[in-house]
């Protein structure tokens, strides 16, 4: 089965084609980042204006590499008729992020997939976003991971910890009570002078710092829930970095510590309490070298990394969520929706506790 995946949940608007939720057969991404890296964050009505611009050539895009993977095809003369002839053949749903993410953004993806449903009357399946990328840990050649897992997305947009029983049963084990951890990353960045994304900036600059020049606060690393909490600890850093006193090198390597001890002390307890099998790794800052070696050094079990150019934003792991855990609706059910856990009920079934909703 081949889906066709949309995502424009924040700053990139992306669309690949995956077959059987393993296989990518394309993978397409344009990003507004440069443009919002001089505004230090995304703006997003700069971000939605630019998945206006960018989700037809961007899926047009995607099909065509689909197309030339596909052995079967004769690709002389390819043309717009004949490249949406082979995608109405060949193309058997469509998924895209439904939520949660930033609404006026959301919108261009999903109101461009209805009307691509419509017209070419295929089934869509809804995708929720904090789900979907912990997926790009099944786009590798390996045997899927072993159940029960513990699942620790971090990215810009979320920080959260699940209990992934099997593809549909998730539940929420722990989440930010504030930031995220990309956003705390990404605000010290900007303290620091440095550009937008920020995660990625740090990480760079602390290959040449010592970290142990400056000890931060671990926010909730005591606490007997698994939630987490890094508003206090980039206020604390951003304090640091105000006095001028240690060198941003020093700063970047202990910041990056300390967000990175937090996340994996969490992500471990976890393991211990619900004697996990696996640990997944997903998310943005999943992308973050020092994390993944510290995950994989420290834990008792076998921990999945997702390559790094899938941990980001990208539409492979929205068509790969849409495969195993294939629920079509009819195109006029489906809507945008910019809340994690309003999503994750409509869209996933999964039970959100009040304790859960902030
Ligand atoms: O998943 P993503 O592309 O978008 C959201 O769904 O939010 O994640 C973007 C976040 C940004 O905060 C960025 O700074 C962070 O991921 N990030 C990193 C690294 N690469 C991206 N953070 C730390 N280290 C990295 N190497
Ligand atoms: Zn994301």
């Amino acid at each position: 089965m081949k889906i066709l995946g949309i995502e424009t949940s924040c700053d990139e608007t992306a669309a690949a084609v995956v077959e059987n939720g393993r296989k990518i057969l394309s993978n397409v991404l344009a990003s507004s980042s440069s443009i919002q890296s001089k505004s230090g964050g995304i703006i997003p009505e700069i971000a939605a204006r630019e998945h206006v611009t960018s989700i037809l050539p961007v899926i047009k895009q995607a099909l065509f590499q689909a197309l030339l993977a596909d052995k079967n095809t004769n690709f002389e003369d390819i043309d717009d008729a004949k490249l949406v002839a082979w995608a109405r053949r060949n193309i058997d749903a469509i998924a895209v992020t439904a939520g949660p993410g930033l609404i006026g953004c959301l919108l261009v993806g999903v109101e461009t997939a209805k009307a691509l449903s419509y017209a070419w009357t295929k089934p869509i399946i809804p995708v929720v976003h904090t789900l979907a990328h912990l997926y790009s840990n099944w786009l590798v050649k390996k045997s899927p991971p072993k159940m029960p897992a513990v699942v620790l997305t971090v990215s810009g947009g979320h920080t959260d910890l699940l209990l992934m029983k099997n593809h549909g049963e998730f539940q929420i084990l722990g989440s930010t009570r504030d930031d995220t951890a990309g956003e705390a990353f990404d605000k010290i960045a900007r303290s620091l002078g440095l550009p937008f994304p920020g995660g990625p900036q740090i990480q760079k600059l602390a290959k040449s710092g010592d970290l142990k020049t400056l000890v931060l606060p671990r926010p909730l690393l005591n606490s007997n829930d698994l939630d987490f909490s890094f508003s206090g600890l980039k206020t604390a850093a951003i304090r640091e970095i105000k006095t001028g006193r240690y060198k941003n090198d020093d700063l970047a390597a202990s910041v990056q510590d300390a967000i990175c001890d937090v996340l994996v002390r969490k992500t471990l307890r976890a393991v211990e309490k619900f004697k996990a099998r696996t640990v997944l790794l997903a998310g943005g800052v999943a992308a973050n070298t020092y994390l993944r070696d510290l995950l994989i050094k420290k834990s008792p079990v076998l921990v999945e990394v997702p390559p790094i150019n899938l941990c980001t934003d990208n539409a492979t792991f929205v068509a790969s969520y849409a495969y195993f855990n294939y629920h079509p609706i009819t195109w006029k059910k489906i809507n945008a929706e910019s809340d994690t856990f309003s999503t994750l009920e409509k869209y996933a079934m999964v039970e959100t506790t009040k304790s859960k909703v902030r």
